[in-house]
């Protein structure tokens, strides 16, 4: 393909630098946006006399068309060009001749990139926040099964107060709701400011309305520096790092599905459809799909770190180097989709086992706190109620003992406030139900928290 730039040139471009060079092998999957884009610059040319009507009707049916010929497979998009926006000019003047030379008038490929990454974005945050939005609701359903379920509650991975499982899965649900809103609060930021007219840096001396593009495009606003306009990627950065954060939590999760489908937990059991068997142990049952998505999460910290390390160096306004941030939103688009897109069946379809998490918090010693708490309630000093179960606990170790079965009398002999309701304070029922306090695991808080995501999910 002939270059379009080639005037100014005595020589073609070395092809191993050519294609080096070219971008279209991934950024043609902007076409939809780039022809989008050239649509309303098109519009915006012709209301503003800087090309005719009907020059406008050619340029937007032909634009129409190649969209159509590339949604039906009619027209492939050519790997010779050196990018999208390149190959979507040329098969138009193609198309409509003279015409077609005339929509670039007023722009430039940087502001064009700049409007073409920002809608894609923008779509695909649409069907991120969709996915989020799933996630939310599978979490809450199993919350809502769940809220009766004890289980142990952990901290230093070692056993520590007993909690429901309703209440465990609620945390997650927590998490995931602030990663929806950063997508949100980041896409409302990217929205204000359309960068279309800021033309290759400095702006143009065509009177153009950047007004009326942006508000075409859905934008809220336009970028007030042309500078700016075409060298800033914060918002690839914001989004990437909200991308991030949601693979840290879908990680975390997952870390903990593999440890509960262990035989050493059991508090779960993947359905088969998420697993996989081994090449030789014929017991094995493996939590592939969330060992994977804990294992794509370096990815996406790589495709942030990736694009930051980019930008750090670069001087106002373009460089070529700006090319590289599309593979990395890219790929951390496509990694974060599929991902949620497996995770969220894989939860929904696994067997909860309570009688195991039960039995796993009835192991002895989870109820501490509150035997502690007891005693203050009868009005001993915290710090001195924690201390005399400190050396029960010791005792019960010593005699093969746990606080649920060591007598009346014995508990006497350490303090003579023990009466028979101690028993009924440490059941880990009581202790689950009696934390009454905002956010804690109680049956009001875990209700609140269901609260919560079900108006978060009808908004
Ligand atoms: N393919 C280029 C990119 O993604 C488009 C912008 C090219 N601009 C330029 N001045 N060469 O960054």
């Amino acid at each position: 393909m002939d270059k379009m730039w080639a005037g100014r040139f005595h020589k073609a471009l070395d092809s191993t630098a050519d294609d080096f060079n070219s971008s279209i092998h991934f950024d043609s999957r902007m076409y939809k946006e780039d022809i989008s884009g050239s649509v309303v610059h098109a519009m915006m040319l012709a209301r503003q006399g800087i090309i005719t009507e009907d020059e406008k009707d050619k340029i937007v049916s032909g634009l129409t068309s190649i969209l159509e010929d590339i949604e039906s497979g009619k027209l492939g998009i050519d790997m010779a060009a050196e990018d999208i926006h390149m190959f979507v000019e040329s098969e138009l003047t193609k198309r409509i001749g003279d015409a077609g030379k005339k929509l670039h008038t007023a722009r430039s490929r940087n502001d064009q990139v700049a409007l073409d990454i920002r809608m894609y974005l923008l779509s695909e945050c649409e069907e991120i926040g969709g996915l989020i939005k799933k996630l939310l609701g599978a979490i809450r359903d199993i919350a809502s099964e769940h809220k009766n379920d004890i289980m142990p509650g952990y901290t230093h991975l070692q056993r520590a107060q007993p909690i429901t499982f309703a209440h465990h899965v609620l945390a997650y649900g927590m998490m995931f709701s602030r990663d929806l809103d950063r997508i949100k609060d980041a896409v409302k930021r990217m929205l204000a400011s359309c960068p279309i007219g800021s033309c290759a840096l400095a702006g143009t001396t065509y009177n153009t309305d950047r007004a009326f593009e942006a508000e075409r495009l859905g934008f809220t606003g336009i970028s007030l520096n042309s500078i700016d306009g075409v060298s800033d990627r914060d918002f690839c950065v914001e989004l990437l790092d909200a991308f991030a954060l949601i693979m840290m939590h879908l990680s975390r999760f997952s870390e903990e599905i593999v440890l509960w489908s262990s035989w050493e937990f059991k508090f779960i059991e993947l359905d088969d459809s998420y697993t996989t068997g081994s090449s030789i142990m014929p017991q094995k049952k493996n939590p592939d799909m969330a060992e994977l998505v804990r294992g794509k999460t370096g990815r996406v910290y790589g495709d942030l770190m990736a694009l930051l390390t980019t930008l750090k160096g670069l001087p106002l306004a373009y460089n070529k180097d700006m090319q590289e941030d599309k593979e990395a939103v890219f790929d951390a688009v496509d990694t974060v989709k599929k991902c949620l897109e497996v995770f969220i069946p894989m939860i929904a379809t696994m067997k909860v086992l309570p009688d195991n998490m039960r039995l796993a918090a009835g192991k002895g010693f989870i109820n501490a706190t509150d035997l502690a708490d007891y005693l203050v309630k009868k009005g001993m000093p915290f710090r001195t109620a924690y201390k005399k179960v400190g050396e029960i606990v010791a005792y019960c170790i010593e005699n093969g003992l746990i606080l649920e079965n060591m007598p009346l009398e014995k508990y006497k002999e350490f303090d003579s406030a023990f009466d028979a309701d101690l028993y009924n304070e440490i059941s880990l029922d009581t202790c689950v139900s009696k934390r009454i306090s905002a956010g804690g695991t109680g049956p009001d808080s875990v209700e609140a928290q269901i609260r919560y995501i079900t108006e978060l999910l009808n908004d």
